[in-house]
């Protein structure tokens, strides 16, 4: 699976890249908006255009930069989308175009004009990452109109799921979906047993049956790795060669199941990298293993 770092901080870029991990780099105006924000509290005076130059050419060829659109009309986008290929591009020719699969909001039916993007761009050989995406079928179209990536919002599809749910939850809670699905079927289970003599036909149209069993208003999908599982199984039956990469993704556990997925990229935050590397008993380890080697005289071995 390749990493890329979903960032726009400099210094966390640099450092990844230095480690050897990291495959590419995405953006989105949040991210650049919270890394911007961060170096002027530091004092410094920021342009976004020698900023946006700096991450390119930190990335360096062959590690693909993610750049955002920011307009909600195809015609538009097109046009963010060649001036932001056309003066970064150059730098280490890596410039991917995110393009949102809708833009449709309360204020703007524009339903169609993401898809038309999308076509347009991969005709004119500009690369896209197409983003929020919440379900497969969002990710099937995506391809269709030849998105050369598709990003999978893990994170988010679970808050959703969670908020329908009623659960409580943090950012970067883990969401256990099997245990709702436990929890969902364990209901289920004694309703039915109470309901035993019933006709399929009657148990099919009780609501209890149905607030129990669709009660999870998860459309089907029980979870954001579970939406990623899908988007790569529908590539697979028809051959598609647009890449995933699981993004939104919240926790260390998280990317370990996306990773079991098969899935081609995973686009992970700094600090999600950090907790991928810790535990307790690995810290453990290497306080004692430091300590037996001091004992050992391990010292004179190395001139200390
Ligand atoms: C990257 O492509 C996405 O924009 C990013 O992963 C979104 O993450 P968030 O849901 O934590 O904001």
């Amino acid at each position: 699976m390749k990493i890329f770092i979903d960032t726009a901080k400099l210094d966390e870029i640099k450092k990844a890249i230095s480690w050897g991990i990291v495959d590419g780099v995405t953006t989105n105006p949040s991210l650049i908006r919270e890394a911007v924000e961060e170096e002027k509290n530091a004092g410094k005076t920021v342009n976004l255009d020698s900023y946006i130059e700096e991450i390119c050419s930190i990335a360096g060829k062959g590690r693909p930069v993610s750049l955002e659109v920011i307009s909600q009309r195809a015609d538009k986008m097109i046009e963010e989308a060649q001036a932001l290929y056309k003066r970064f591009n150059n730098i280490a020719e890596n410039v991917v175009i995110k393009i949102p699969i809708n833009t449709c909001t309360e204020d703007a039916i524009t339903d169609y004009e993401g898809l038309a993007t999308i076509n347009k761009l991969a005709k004119k050989g500009i690369p896209t990452n197409v983003t929020l995406i919440m379900k497969p079928e969002q990710a099937l179209l995506a391809a269709k109109a030849g998105a050369t990536y598709v990003s999978p919002f893990a994170g988010r599809i679970d808050d959703h799921i969670r908020k329908n749910l009623g659960i409580k939850f943090s950012k970067n809670d883990y969401f256990d979906f099997e245990l709702i699905q436990e929890c969902s079927r364990k209901g289920l289970n004694e309703h039915l047993r109470k309901l035993a003599e019933e006709k399929i036909s009657t148990l099919y149209h009780d609501e209890k049956i149905r607030e129990l069993y669709t009660g999870r208003k998860d459309n089907g999908i029980t979870s954001g790795v579970d939406c990623v599982r899908k988007i790569l199984n529908i590539f697979k039956n028809y051959s598609i060669q647009t890449k995933v990469i699981a993004a939104s993704i919240r926790n260390s556990r998280q990317v370990r199941e996306v990773a079991e997925t098969g899935c081609d990229i995973c686009t992970i935050p700094f600090s999600v990298i950090r907790e991928m590397l810790k535990h307790p008993k690995t810290e453990e380890g290497v306080r004692k293993f430091y300590s037996d080697a001091h004992q050992a005289g391990y010292n004179e071995l190395f001139n200390l």
